[in-house]
């Protein structure tokens, strides 16, 4: 019977090296020492040993379960080691390659050209101003000294709220909310969304506008001038030819229309420009004593110029993009561009 169990111990202990994974070591396990094991198989032979023989065979059986078992579970933390070192080795993450980038969106490119237009003024003084979209019809026309049934009310299509509120056709009302709240000096900019019946490939029924005004002693139309000239060098860099061309507005006297010449064509003549060579950009003018009077302003001290620019008009030029209603359709291939 020793022999037995000495060559078993030594099946068991090899078998135990031999086993390749968790489950064939478990089933050494059960083949050794489980009901049907062989260990359990010799042990039960030990009924039939005498009471002399019984101690020394007791003491090889016990020695062969401790060896048995430290060697198990040498093995067992042998082939756990292996299994992690796989699994690292397969699994591994090469923290030096680049990450993926997340996908951000950008700002519209009316928004852009806003920011740079405030940020122009910004650095002359001026001080940033808004005002409701739904405006009531004294700021949008009567307090611009456009009174109802005026022929100049023509001169913007309007969409009518009631018969005393509309859609604002333009940000001029905001210098008539500013100098009823404010003495001179001002100096404000003031962009905004405003709404006209109008739509091609320069107009649409909501664009925006900038408007821009200052109030002070002894202000002229050399100011305005050389304010807007300044503003147009800083935003569309220089040697852009630009004209400023008499006009008319009910709220300044005198009045012009500035175009900048047609990025689109170089000046020649395309769609865009209505083959003219040159494109509308802002309205402006020395703010009229009517305008004044109607936000008690004394009018023999102080004097004005106010502007009020097309922002997608200036978008346009700035980017050569060949149709204004393309800042509104919202096509991801276009946004993306900028
Ligand atoms: C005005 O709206 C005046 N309030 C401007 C002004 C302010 C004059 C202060 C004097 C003093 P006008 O209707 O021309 O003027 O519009 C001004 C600019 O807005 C135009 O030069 C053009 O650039 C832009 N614009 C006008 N209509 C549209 C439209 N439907 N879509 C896009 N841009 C437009
Ligand atoms: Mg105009």
């Amino acid at each position: 019977m020793e022999e037995r169990i000495k060559q078993l111990q030594q099946e068991a202990i090899s078998a135990l090296h031999q086993a390749d994974d968790l489950i064939a070591l478990q089933d050494v396990r059960v083949k050794i020492l489980g009901k049907k094991g062989s260990l359990t198989e010799v042990m039960k032979g030990m009924r039939d040993l005498s009471a002399e023989e019984r101690p020394a065979i007791g003491a090889l059986v016990n020695a062969f379960k401790d060896q048995f078992e430290s060697s198990f579970i040498a093995r067992q933390l042998e082939l756990q080691q292996r299994d992690i070192a796989a699994k690292l080795a397969s699994e591994k993450i090469d923290v030096t390659l680049p990450g993926r980038k997340t996908a951000s969106g950008s700002l519209h490119p009316v928004t852009l050209v806003t920011n740079e237009v405030v940020e122009i003024f910004s650095r002359l003084g001026f001080a940033v101003a808004e005002g409701p979209e739904i405006e009531e019809d004294f700021y949008n026309f009567e307090a611009l000294n456009i009174p109802k049934d005026h022929p100049a009310r023509d001169m913007q299509d309007t969409f009518y709220i009631s018969d005393d509120r509309v859609l604002r056709t333009h940000t001029s009302p905001v210098q008539i909310r500013t100098m009823v709240k404010h003495k001179p000096p001002i100096r404000i900019i003031a962009p905004g969304t405003v709404y006209r019946r109008d739509s091609d490939l320069t107009h649409s029924p909501m664009f925006h506008q900038v408007e821009g005004f200052l109030v002070d002693k002894r202000v002229t139309f050399g100011d305005l001038k050389g304010v807007l000239t300044h503003f147009l060098n800083e935003f569309f860099g220089k040697g852009h030819n630009v004209r400023f061309r008499p006009s008319f507005f009910p709220f300044t006297e005198p009045s012009a229309e500035v175009d900048i010449e047609c990025v689109i064509c170089g000046g020649k003549g395309c769609r865009v420009c209505g083959k003219t060579g040159w494109l509308e950009i802002l309205g402006c003018g020395m703010i009229d004593p009517e305008v004044f009077k109607s936000v008690d302003y004394d009018v023999d001290k102080y004097s004005g110029f106010a502007f009020g620019m097309g922002l997608e008009r200036i978008a346009m030029l700035k980017y050569g993009v060949n149709d204004l209603r393309l800042f509104f359709d919202n096509d991801l291939r276009f946004l993306k561009q900028f």
